[in-house]
């Protein structure tokens, strides 16, 4: 039998670590799915029984079939719930849902991952196809940014992207006597970075607030809207397009997103 849609599946928490002090990464048994297979961008609907749900991106590489990755900040009833849960207990999974990010129509591209925060946590998954699949893509540059120095994540990965070949460019917000690396908004990046916008796939993923001031730069450099692809945040409920909950007019950020093109967005005032 398929697993249902709606029904979550007890999934068991394998390892968990407390990465910064909102945030906690966590290691889930896929053994109770009939079948899993993800692309990077897409998510998971996380169910505590008597709480609720929450959709949570997926951090892991699509490739490693038996397990899962997410990272999790601790902001409400659910999430807080889940930064109490540790090795070896349960929580409810759906999915995975959304379109993710279409790695096959970027084949041949320099890949800009522009990541601020916490966005960071569906691009690791990007990161990991790319690692894996090296020879399609021409490279891979990496602006990410976040408050401080203490909120940056998945920071024992750096000097292994760096070696493969990765160009990882970090700022943050506020300088910081631990932090020896850029300062500043993430766009102050698009000026000190030399890189060919106009000939790139740009992959952005943050809170609002940054991906407006992102796509003002982009268009100052004249980047096409077609390639410009965005993952959106959006309160779900079902996460298989029946609530509407997540609509953006006719369409659904639970499936028809997460990931949208600028150029399918530009006119859509309430999606920005
Ligand atoms: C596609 C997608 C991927 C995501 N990936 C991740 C991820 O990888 N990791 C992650 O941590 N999060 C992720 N999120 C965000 C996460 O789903 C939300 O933060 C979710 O609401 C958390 O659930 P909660 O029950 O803990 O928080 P909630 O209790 O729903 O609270 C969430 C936020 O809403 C505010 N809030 C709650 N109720 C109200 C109210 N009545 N009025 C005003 N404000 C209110 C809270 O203060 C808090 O800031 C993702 C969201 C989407 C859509
Ligand atoms: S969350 Fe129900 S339609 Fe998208």
């Amino acid at each position: 039998m398929k697993n249902s849609l709606y029904l979550p599946v007890k999934t068991k928490i394998l390892k968990t670590k407390k990465l910064t002090e909102l945030e906690k990464y966590f290691q889930l048994d896929l053994s109770n799915f009939k079948k899993f297979d993800h692309k990077p961008g897409q998510f998971v609907q996380v169910a505590i029984p008597g709480v609720g749900e929450a959709p949570i991106s997926i951090a892991s590489d699509k490739n490693k079939k038996n397990t899962l990755d997410l990272v999790v900040r601790n902001v409400g009833s659910l999430t807080n719930l889940m930064h109490k849960l540790e090795d070896g207990e349960y929580l409810g999974l759906r999915g995975p849902f959304g379109n993710g990010f279409p790695m096959e129509e970027m084949k041949n591209s320099n890949l800009l991952i522009v990541a601020g925060g916490i966005g960071l946590v569906p691009l690791r998954s990007v990161i990991q196809f790319y690692l894996n699949n090296k020879k399609n893509y021409r490279s891979l540059t990496i602006f990410y940014g976040a408050k401080t120095d203490k909120e940056l994540l998945f920071t024992d990965e750096y000097e292994t992207w760096k070696t493969k070949g990765i160009n990882l460019n970090i700022t943050i917000d506020r300088e910081s006597p631990t932090w020896k690396g850029n300062v500043g908004l993430i766009t102050t990046l698009f000026n000190k970075i030399d890189f060919d916008y106009l000939g790139s796939k740009i992959l952005i993923c943050g809170p609002p607030v940054m991906y407006k001031f992102v796509l003002l730069e982009l268009i100052k450099k004249a980047v096409p809207a077609k390639n410009i692809y965005l993952s959106l945040e959006r309160q779900m409920k079902c996460g298989v397009g029946k609530c509407a909950h997540c609509a953006i007019g006719s369409y659904h950020v639970c499936i028809d997103g997460p990931v949208f093109t600028y150029e399918f967005l530009k006119d859509k005032v309430e999606a920005l």
